[in-house]
């Protein structure tokens, strides 16, 4: 190993005239003198002093922005501006050249939509450098938060053969030849002959297996890809996206959302300290862009003030019908400003709705409980019917002021008779679900969980608008590029 040292260390290094080496890509050469050196350790860069008098003009040429070099020089007090140290040259390397003709980022703003056709190149930008480090840490702080607490981290698989949503949005997985599968005597696909026996699919969430796993090691956690066809082309949904999936033995609704809640400000907490300059970045961002829009369009807080106030406050609980009673009575609801107005009860919340609830009446994070039974998954256990021949189930959704839903969950049915006629209502097969209705057999009890959608946590702590711009290669309808 070279000497190398990374740009955060030296940054933060309490030493200065000792000689360092440090490797990194140039983000900027000016006046023949000064280069911005970003190794993606830290938001800042390194500002490397070149003695253009005594360097082979030919080498100054090719401190082109994107070009890799390898630096040793001094270590010195800064005298300029903006920064405490930087490195005196001694001798520059370039590793790499960048062809400035060429290359796609230039020293200046480019929008996010250009980034996202380079998304190969866009980790090299301050925003992205600062989005993935936050990324970074919000994963490691979700495994930190579990473990803390004894949870089991379980792998649960990517290929099924059941869909836990009940959606039916889910990616086929085969290995026939799609021109010329085995067909069966009546002239259908023949799945038998398929790689599996069966037909399988890319899991749209862990949670069914999740459970097996909570029935026996009492708290679980998986944290993975998940996959789901549906074709939405919003700022909020991906094809491809990461879902954190705790669940609970023992648990009941209430224990379900105090550990969800506790999640989200651990979390939160955890990229506040860790990444206070990438986040200072980004609220700086976000303020700038935020000036471009009319006053009324802006937001009241800054994006560390959000975060902030997310810690500071307990999330509003309240049950569906509740929200309906608020929502139905609400000046846009009255003067008709909702695309889909509020009727009756017993329909789902569109994103205006929820909206309204958390960035206008709460004014901060919402869990909303107690969900119509009809528009919920077959798994959510039943609440007794109410005086108003309501049929509700022990599901509770959260929701983030900008985001929308960032996690959905609820207490399981965990009474076999309940679910299978759940199940036969919604017409999901029984014997495909054996193993998970076995659970239910055996030593069932009260459980609970919840799925945390990741790249929406990311959003929400980046202030990023679009989800495609908080997962490295985003997935989404026609696009599966790099
Ligand atoms: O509400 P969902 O569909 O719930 C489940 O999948 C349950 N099995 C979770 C559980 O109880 N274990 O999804 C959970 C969360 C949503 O709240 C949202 O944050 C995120 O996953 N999500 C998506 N994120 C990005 N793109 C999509 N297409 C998403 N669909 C859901
Ligand atoms: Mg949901």
């Amino acid at each position: 190993m070279s000497q190398r040292i990374k740009i955060k260390a030296l940054l933060e290094s309490e030493q200065t005239d000792i000689n360092v080496i440090v490797k990194g890509w140039v983000r900027t050469f000016r006046n023949n003198q000064f280069i911005a050196l970003n190794d993606g350790s830290t938001n800042s860069n390194l500002q490397v002093v070149v003695d253009f008098e005594n360097t082979d003009p030919a080498l100054l040429k090719r401190l082109t922005t994107g070009a890799a070099i390898s630096v040793s020089g001094l270590l010195v007090t800064s005298l300029g501006k903006g920064q405490k140290v930087e490195v005196k040259a001694k001798q520059i390397e370039i590793l790499g050249d960048s062809d400035p003709e060429k290359y796609p980022l230039q020293p200046k703003k480019h929008s996010l939509e250009f980034l996202r056709e380079i998304a190969h190149l866009r980790f090299r930008t301050s925003t992205f450098g600062a989005i993935f480090r936050v990324r970074n840490s919000l994963a490691f702080a979700v495994h930190q938060f579990f473990q803390n607490r004894g949870f089991i981290y379980l792998h649960t698989p990517i290929i099924t053969a059941s869909d836990a949503e009940g959606a039916g949005e889910t990616f086929h997985v085969t290995n026939f030849d799609l021109l010329n599968p085995p067909k069966t005597e009546n002239g259908e696909i023949d799945f038998k002959e398929d790689f599996f026996g069966r037909p399988t699919n890319l899991t749209v969430s862990g949670q069914l297996e999740g459970e097996l796993g909570a029935m026996a090691l009492s708290d679980i956690y998986t944290f993975g890809p998940t996959f789901r066809a549906e074709n939405s082309n919003t700022t909020r949904h991906l094809a491809e996206f990461w879902m954190i999936e705790p669940e609970m033995a023992f648990y009941d609704l209430n224990d379900n959302m105090d550990l969800a809640e506790e999640l989200l400000k651990y979390v939160i907490k955890y990229a506040l300290d860790k990444n206070a300059e990438d986040i200072q970045f980004l609220t700086q961002r976000l303020e700038d862009e935020e000036k471009q829009k009319p006053q009324q369009d802006r937001s009241e807080m800054l994006l560390i003030e959000k975060l902030q106030f997310c810690l500071d406050n307990d999330f509003e609980r309240l049950t569906y019908t509740e929200a309906i009673d608020i929502l139905k009575e609400s000046t846009p609801n009255k003067k008709k400003k909702f695309q889909y107005p509020i009727e009756g009860w017993g329909t789902d919340l569109q994103s205006e709705h929820e909206r309204y609830l958390v960035e206008k009446h709460f004014k901060k994070p919402v869990i909303l409980t107690d969900y119509p039974k009809q528009i919920k998954a077959f798994y959510m256990r039943q609440n007794e019917v109410d005086a108003n021949g309501r049929e509700t189930v022990r599901a509770m959704d959260i929701l983030f002021p900008g985001i929308g839903e960032i996690v959905g969950g609820s207490q399981r049915e965990e009474r076999l008779e309940k679910l299978e006629q759940r199940m036969d209502q919604m017409g999901i097969p029984k014997d495909e679900l054996w193993w998970y209705l076995d659970t239910r057999r055996f030593g069932a009890c009260p459980h609970a969980g919840f799925g945390l959608g990741f790249e929406r946590l990311v959003q929400f702590v980046t202030g990023m608008g679009n989800i495609r711009d908080v997962i490295p290669f985003p997935r989404f309808p026609k696009n599966a590029e790099f």
